[in-house]
C-alpha cells in the first residue's frame, strides 16, 4: 500500500502518500475498495506537500535548520515519517466491478488504501484495444505489459498525431505502417517529404527493413532505383480543383481556369500550355483578358516543367497506387527530390483521385464492403488541412472509407471544426499551450485535467483518445527498430510452425 484516501469528490481524489514512496504525474494507481469489491483507477494529476503539526511548523523548522546549517551541525528532524507526507490530486478514471469497466459515478470508501496497479488489473482494458499495434500501456514513465492497439476500422475516422519537433510522430507513422503491413489489410498511403521513411538514417530503421517489405510495401519516387518505382502522374489527371487547393488565385483567374476546364475537359491543362495567348484569346471570344491568360500559362508551364508530371494520358502509376492501397498494403510516395508545389500537388491529386475512386465504388454495396479502410497521412498537415481536398475528406471520408492521418506540431493551426471530425488523437508531448486548449476542447475524452502529464510526456510517450475508451490511454509507442525485430521473431516461429505442420502432414 502506498497512500490511504482522504477526500474529495467524485470529480477529484486526494490521498496521502507513504513518506517513503513517490508516484509520478501521470501515473495510474488503484484504490482497492474492498467493501465495495471494486477498483478505483486514479490518475495523479498533481501531487502537493503535506505535513501535520502545527501551523507554522514547517516554516520555523526550516529556519532552525538553516541556522544549523551556517554552523555547519547537523539538523535531526523526529518523527519525519508521521509528520512528512504527499498529497497526491488523482482524477478518478472510473471503477471496476465484476470485470466491467463504470465510469467515475462514486466514491471509494473512506481511507481506502492505494495501491500501484499491475498488469492483471488492466485486464478489463484489452476488450477496447484494436488490432493495429502501436506501444505497450503506460503508468507515469513505467510501461506496463499490456499492448495498446487503435481499432483498424476506426482508420476512416482520423487521426491526429500531434507534438512538438523530436518528440516522436515519425517514429509513430513507422510503427504504426509496421502493425499495417503484419496484418495486411488496411491500405495505408504515406506521402513522405523528408525522405526519412524508406531507407531509414543514421538514427533508425527505415520501412524497408520491415520483415514483409517485399510483399506488403510498395514505393514510388521522382527518383526511382532498385525498389522503387519511378512516380508519374499525368497531366489529364490534374482538375482546376487540384490547382486551386494549392495556389493562390483572383477571382478572374478562377473564373478563366473554369471556362478552359468546361471547354477542354480533362486536356485544359494540355491546351493552355500549347495555345498561345491569342489563340485561347479568341476561342474565348476576348471575354476573358489576355494578362490573365499570360499569368495562367506561366503557372502551367511551371506544372508541366515537373519531372512527375506528363502530357501523355497513359503515362501514370496513380491507378496501380490506389490498386495497392485497395489490396492492402503501405504506399510510401517520396517526395523529397521534389519542390514544396510539387509533394502538395502529389498529394491533392492522389487524395482526390482515392476519394472518387471510393465514392465510384460506394455505388456497389457488395464491392464496396469488401475494400479495406484506407488512410491518407500528411506531413505538417497544417499546411493543407484548411480548404480543398483535405477538408473533404476530414469531413465526408469516413462514409467512403478513406481517412487522413494528419501530423503536426501546430494543431492550433487547424481549424477546431475539421479537428473535431478526427476521433483518434495521438498527443504526445507539446510545449505550445495554445496547442494543448485546442486539442482539450476537440479531443473525444475529457483530457482537460491532464496539462500537466502533457507538458511532461518524455519522447515516446503519448495519450492516445479515441471514442469509445474508457478514458485517454496513456501509452508508451514501440521504438520501431526493436518493433520489427519483434515482428521478424514472430515470423519466424509462425514459418516454423508451418513447416512442422506440413511435415506432420506428408
Ligand atoms: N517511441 C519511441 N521510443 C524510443 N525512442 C523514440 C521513440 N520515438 C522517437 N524516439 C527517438 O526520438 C527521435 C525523434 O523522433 P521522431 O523523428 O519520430 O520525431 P518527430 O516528432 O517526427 O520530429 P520532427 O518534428 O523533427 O519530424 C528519434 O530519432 C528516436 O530516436
Ligand atoms: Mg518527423
Amino acid at each position: 500500500m502506498i497512500g490511504r484516501i482522504i477526500g474529495k469528490s467524485v470529480g477529484e481524489i486526494i490521498f496521502r502518500l507513504n513518506y517513503r514512496e513517490d508516484v509520478k504525474i501521470g501515473e495510474i494507481l488503484v484504490a482497492d475498495d474492498e467493501e465495495k469489491k471494486a477498483l478505483f483507477f486514479l490518475r495523479v494529476v498533481d501531487i502537493h506537500y503535506g505535513q501535520e503539526g502545527a501551523e507554522k511548523w514547517g516554516i520555523k523548522t526550516a529556519g532552525d535548520m538553516l541556522l544549523l546549517d551556517e554552523r555547519k551541525e547537523k539538523y535531526d528532524l523526529r518523527e519525519k515519517e508521521r509528520r512528512l507526507f504527499k498529497i497526491c490530486i488523482c482524477k478518478p478514471l472510473g471503477y471496476v466491478k465484476n470485470g466491467k469497466f463504470y465510469k467515475p459515478k462514486t466514491l471509494p470508501s473512506h481511507f481506502c488504501a492505494v495501491r500501484r496497479a499491475c498488469s492483471e488489473d488492466y485486464k478489463f482494458l484489452e476488450k477496447y484495444m484494436g488490432d493495429i499495434e502501436i506501444g505497450k500501456l503506460r503508468s507515469g514513465e513505467k510501461e506496463i505489459d499490456v499492448k495498446v492497439g487503435i481499432k483498424g476500422e476506426l482508420l476512416p475516422y482520423h487521426i491526429g498525431i500531434f507534438a512538438t519537433t523530436g518528440m516522436g510522430k515519425s517514429n509513430l507513422m513507422r510503427v504504426l505502417a509496421a502493425s499495417a503491413m503484419r496484418l495486411g489489410r488496411y491500405g495505408i498511403l504515406i506521402i513522405d517529404p523528408h525522405g526519412e521513411y524508406y531507407e531509414g538514417s543514421s538514427y533508425g530503421k527505415g520501412l524497408k527493413h520491415h520483415p514483409m517489405a517485399s510483399e506488403r510495401l510498395v514505393v514510388y519516387s521522382s527518383n526511382p532505383s532498385i525498389g522503387i518505382n519511378s512516380l508519374k502522374i499525368s497531366a489529364y489527371e490534374i482538375s482546376v480543383a487540384d490547382i486551386e487547393d494549392i495556389f493562390n488565385f483572383s477571382e478572374a483567374q478562377r473564373e478563366a481556369l473554369y471556362a478552359l476546364q468546361s471547354r477542354f475537359g480533362r486536356r485544359w491543362l494540355i491546351e493552355l500550355y500549347e495555345r498561345s495567348v491569342e489563340e485561347l484569346s479568341e476561342i474565348f471570344e476576348r471575354r476573358i483578358q489576355d494578362i490573365t491568360f499570360s499569368v495562367l500559362k506561366r503557372r502551367a508551364e511551371r506544372i508541366l516543367s515537373s519531372d512527375i508530371i506528363h502530357m501523355d494520358e497513359e503515362v501514370s502509376t496513380t491507378d496501380s497506387i490506389i490498386e495497392n492501397l485497395l489490396s492492402g498494403k503501405v504506399v510510401l510516395i517520396d517526395t523529397s527530390g521534389l519542390y514544396e508545389y510539387e509533394e502538395l500537388l502529389v498529394g491533392v491529386v492522389m487524395a482526390r483521385k482515392i476519394l472518387n475512386h471510393n465514392k465510384r465504388l460506394f455505388r456497389n454495396k457488395e464491392k464496396f464492403s469488401k475494400i479495406p479502410p484506407l488512410l491518407i497521412t500528411i506531413e505538417e498537415a497544417q499546411r493543407v488541412l484548411q480548404d480543398g481536398i483535405f477538408a473533404q475528406i476530414a469531413r465526408e471520408g469516413r462514409k467512403f472509407k478513406v481517412g487522413l492521418c494528419a501530423i503536426t506540431q501546430q494543431p492550433k493551426l487547424i481549424k477546431e471544426e475539421l479537428l473535431s471530425q478526427f476521433n483518434t488523437f495521438f498527443i504526445l508531448g507539446l510545449a505550445d499551450e495554445g496547442d494543448r486548449n485546442i486539442l482539450k476542447s476537440s479531443a473525444k475524452q475529457d483530457i482537460s485535467k491532464l496539462e500537466k502529464e502533457i507538458q511532461t510526456l518524455e519522447v515516446g510517450e503519448a495519450l492516445i483518445t479515441y471514442p469509445g475508451a474508457p478514458f485517454a490511454i496513456p501509452a508508451k509507442i514501440h521504438f520501431y527498430d526493436e518493433y520489427i525485430k519483434e515482428i521478424e521473431k514472430e515470423e519466424m516461429v509462425q514459418n516454423t510452425m508451418n513447416e512442422k505442420i506440413d511435415e506432420d502432414f506428408y
